[in-house]
């Protein structure tokens, strides 16, 4: 069956994974305040203050206590699996999935550390509109929601068109608003021939028209199979407060 799912998935990368795909060493990040959208399970609070970092994380699912989010972590990490390697066009070699799904339990193991040790660091909410004052935060990292997250025909993973590409440019606005620099990973598409996903040129055209500097910058890090268009994109906020 044809890999696709009808909601955004609890499921995260590991504090290493995310500094590869934001491109990012841990020492330059340093002194600045960072915000994680959409956090959902991922290694980066956890692994950011072991490491001193100013880092706080939100997304909507924040308003579940840590035992409801460890289930659901685990039982998405599992079905999500099972999905994806049961579709030939997606598989991943038996190896490289052992590995991404291990992966994927070490993440939410870290977050679910960091989400009973330090809630103040986990915010509910959720974009367009985010519970953060204009120019919060230095930098924001946004990794495997936006243009994922598009439905199928626009080479994203779901059946709906929930996140189209009015959206985007939405979303993406919200972030430059309360972070000077803003990071989104993956900008391939995981359905149909590899391309750039149709959403980044527009998202990136908006960008600039709104002055700000915009850039697609290689990742270094490989997502199981997906090698192709690898890159991260960087906006830098040039104008306004913050
Ligand atoms: C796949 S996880 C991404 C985790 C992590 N950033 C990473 O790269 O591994 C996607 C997250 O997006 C969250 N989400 C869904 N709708 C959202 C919205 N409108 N705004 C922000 N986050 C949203 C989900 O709750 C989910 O936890």
């Amino acid at each position: 069956m044809a890999f696709s799912l009808d909601h955004v998935v609890f499921f995260g990368r590991t504090w290493e994974e995310c500094m590869g795909m934001y491109a990012l060493e841990a020492s330059e990040l340093g002194g600045r305040t960072i915000l994680d959208c959409a956090g959902g399970p991922d290694g980066l609070v956890g692994g950011g203050l072991e490491r001193g970092i100013d880092i706080t994380a939100v997304d909507p699912q924040y308003s579940e206590p840590p035992d409801v989010l460890d289930a659901r972590g685990r039982s998405e990490i599992a079905s999500s699996m099972r999905a994806w390697q049961s579709d030939p066009a997606v598989a991943f070699e038996p190896d490289v999935a052992a590995d991404y799904e291990a992966k994927k339990l070490e993440a939410l193991a870290a977050f679910i550390a960091a989400y009973r040790n330090t809630p103040d660091r986990f915010v509910t909410g959720a974009l367009p509109d985010l519970p953060f004052s204009t120019g919060a935060f230095d930098l924001v990292l946004s990794g495997h929601f936006l243009f994922l997250y598009a439905s199928l025909d626009d080479g994203g993973m779901l059946e709906h068109n929930a996140f189209d590409l009015d959206f985007h440019i939405r979303a993406v606005h919200e972030l430059v608003r309360v972070g000077r620099e803003v990071r989104i990973f993956p900008t391939y598409t995981t359905h149909g021939p590899p391309r750039r996903q149709p959403y980044v040129e527009p998202v990136m055209a908006a960008m600039r028209e709104a002055g700000h500097a915009v850039q697609l910058t290689p990742a270094n890090w490989v997502q199981g199979n997906l090698t192709t268009l690898n890159d991260v994109l960087v906006i830098r906020r040039t104008d306004g407060p913050g």
